[in-house]
């Protein structure tokens, strides 16, 4: 007997072609044994129901913030997502975001485009230098980690916070901190926490108020993870330096305020956007349905709730 599955949009065709082979697709939420669905959808007790054979939900993405994990969990369907396979890409988004807003090279790409490069001067597009300087990584699991890793090429010292206690660092040269003594000390603090109530808005407007004068604010996280209205204020009055977006509060909508500063550099969620990273995301999913199916899920990618 052939297990029924529903995707709620295309995955990449070498995803389908791996699905198709072990699997029947089914257009019919009545009929389908699994779905994978993906972060722009809602994935609450409404659209669950419409499932009443679902055994589990594939997330094609590590964040599970738009699915109602204890919907799931009450109706007895196992969540799954894709951790992992997009750590160094999502990683290497943060520092194109970090050098982007340090360096300005968005604005000095506009510049050149309007035809404006004007003459050599010293004092022109200054940016801030990163060797010698302070990343503070909030939540330090496998992204945050990837994130710090890579500053010792920059000559940045790292400090980090996370919830878990105990643990060891998790790269050698990291400096746990308090959240507070975070915000004092970082230079520049990049967010890789996931979005849960208890995360809404940690960058709310104290937090934004205990940083540094000229920090860098980076989020490659989730928006709901810093109030948004907040952080403009703080860029409008010049009290941090710039931030680099690539995830925003009610997407894909972005405030234009937002849109019209200069000193932010701003990415459609497109943190883990390489061939490569989405080809291992969607096998992943496809992957976790049928290792699900069969019996053998794997429990790294089992999400509780
Ligand atoms: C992307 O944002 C993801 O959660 O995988």
């Amino acid at each position: 007997m052939t297990f029924r599955v529903l995707t709620t949009r295309r995955l990449l065709p070498e995803a389908e072609s791996a699905l198709r082979r072990a699997v029947s697709i089914t257009r019919a939420p009545r009929l389908a044994e699994a779905v994978i669905v993906q972060l722009t959808d809602r994935v609450d007790a409404a659209f669950l129901d419409r499932f009443p054979r679902a055994r589990c939900v594939s997330q094609c993405a590590v964040g599970v913030d738009n699915i109602d994990l204890a919907a799931a969990a009450r109706r007895g369907i196992t969540v799954m997502n894709t951790p992992g396979v997009l750590t160094e890409a999502t990683a290497d988004l943060t520092w194109a975001l970090i050098l982007a807003v340090a360096r300005r090279v968005p604005e000095g790409d506009r510049i050149v485009r309007r035809g404006a490069f004007p003459p050599w001067d010293l004092e022109f597009l200054l940016g801030m230098d990163l060797q010698g300087r302070t990343l503070g990584v909030v939540g330090a699991g496998r992204i945050g980690t990837a994130v710090a890793r890579r500053a010792a090429g920059f000559g940045m010292r790292v400090i980090y916070c996370r919830r878990r206690r105990g643990a060891a660092p998790p790269a050698r040269g990291m400096r746990r901190v308090g959240f507070a003594t975070l915000l004092k000390r970082a230079d520049v603090v990049s967010i890789h926490v996931p979005a849960t109530p208890r995360t809404h808005h940690l960058i709310d407007r104290r937090a934004l108020a205990r940083m540094k004068p000229g920090a860098i604010l980076i989020n490659t996280a989730r928006g709901a993870c810093v109030d948004e209205r907040a952080l403009l204020d703080a860029l409008r009055r010049g009290r941090l330096g710039g931030a680099g977006l690539d995830v925003f509060e009610r997407e894909p909508r972005v405030p234009a305020p937002l849109r019209r500063l200069e000193n932010v550099v701003l990415t459609p969620h497109i943190a883990s956007a390489t061939h490569g990273t989405r080809a291992a995301m969607a096998l992943t999913a496809a992957r976790n349905v049928v290792d699900f199916l069969r019996g053998r899920p794997d429990p790294r990618h089992i999400v509780r709730p």
